[in-house]
């Protein structure tokens, strides 16, 4: 029976992984660990360790005879310009301790890169796989660094570590944690709360997205997939679906009639505007069979059913 251990357990994308590995393997089988105390569901167990601290993290290994390491424990992109220096130490250091402890202990590791890695003189439109990466913000340096360390202890050390980059992730249950597609989750909350919503970059922002379930569900899938059809070790490009900030609020818009939303760009623009608007994952669909199920219009009609019914119970 497998021992899945998943750092960063309290954060959007870890607290959602959780439940779903929970369901597949039972949760007497999942550890979590966080920087932050919690009691969530779906585990055997939660320990409050610092990442970078490679002797408590050894110890949560061992303890539980961890053979699975979804490491998500990260400072992100909006987060990670305000404390440079400790995004470097959370995400290299944190990436690093991993990929060292399961060296020699048959540890598989699924760590997400970013569509950060990409940078102002990467292609916008279709982005490939293999392209310019300039990453210009200190979260897309660890998130390009991160990959090559996960190709080098791959060939030096097989480590069996295997990675997607992520686009901006959509979703209910946990609140982003500072990253600078936050903006497509708060506008959700801010049209059903309050009707309007000022959004955080320009209406003509363009970036790739995807919807929770998927991107919990491509975890799983390229981690079960055989080994050798994972052909890239250092990250796969991912995506769903693109669409700009205006598009998106006139989706809502069709929902909820009265909503309105305005724009006052801040520093997170300058962000997003070295991203790419689109990519393309043809790597992934072909080697592991990727494939997505949301699109703009039913991310729309869930959001705002699942946030209403959180909203209405009071568990937000
Ligand atoms: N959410 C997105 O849109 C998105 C997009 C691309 C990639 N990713 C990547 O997915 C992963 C998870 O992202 P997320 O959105 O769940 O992030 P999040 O900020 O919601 O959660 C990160 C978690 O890591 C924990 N953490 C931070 N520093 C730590 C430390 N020193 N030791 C232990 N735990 C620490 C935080 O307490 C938090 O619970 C990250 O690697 C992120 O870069 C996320």
């Amino acid at each position: 029976m497998t021992r899945i251990l998943i750092t960063g357990v309290n954060g959007q994308i870890g607290s959602e992984l959780s439940e779903r590995l929970g369901g597949l393997v039972g949760p007497e089988n999942i550890v979590g660990l966080d920087l932050r105390p919690a009691t969530p569901p779906y585990l055997i167990a939660h320990e409050t360790v610092d990442i970078t601290c490679k002797e408590a993290v050894r110890q949560v290994i061992e303890k539980y005879e961890v053979d699975t390491v979804y490491h998500m424990a990260s400072l992100l992109s909006a987060r990670g310009e305000m404390n440079p220096d400790q995004t470097w130490e959370v995400n290299m250091t944190g990436l690093k301790n991993i990929l060292d402890l399961a060296r020699g202990r048959n540890i598989k590791i699924f760590w997400p890169s970013s569509i950060a890695v990409f940078g102002p003189n990467s292609p916008k439109e279709n982005t490939p796989q293999n392209t310019i990466l300039d990453p210009n913000t200190m979260y897309g340096i660890t998130k390009r660094a991160g990959e090559l360390l996960c190709q080098y202890y791959f060939d030096k050390f097989h480590v069996d570590v295997r990675s997607v980059r992520y686009p901006g992730i959509i979703s209910y249950k946990t609140e982003p944690g500072g990253g600078t597609t936050d903006y497509a989750v708060e506008i959700f909350y801010e049209a059903i709360r309050n009707k309007v919503y000022t959004c955080f970059v320009g209406p003509e922002t363009r970036l790739p997205m995807m919807y929770m379930d998927d991107a919990v569900r491509a975890a799983v899938e390229i981690m079960q997939a055989e080994w050798d059809k994972v052909k890239i070790r250092t990250s796969y490009n991912l995506t769903a679906m693109s669409f700009t900030a205006e598009e998106l609020a006139n989706e809502i818009r069709e929902n909820i009639t009265e909503f309105t939303c305005n724009y006052a760009p801040d520093f997170r623009q300058e962000i997003a505007n070295s991203w790419p608007q689109q990519i393309d994952d043809s790597r992934a669909r072909n080697d592991w069979g990727w494939q997505h199920s949301y699109d703009l219009a039913s991310i729309t009609t869930e959001m705002l059913a699942r946030l209403q019914e959180k909203l209405d119970t009071g568990t937000s």
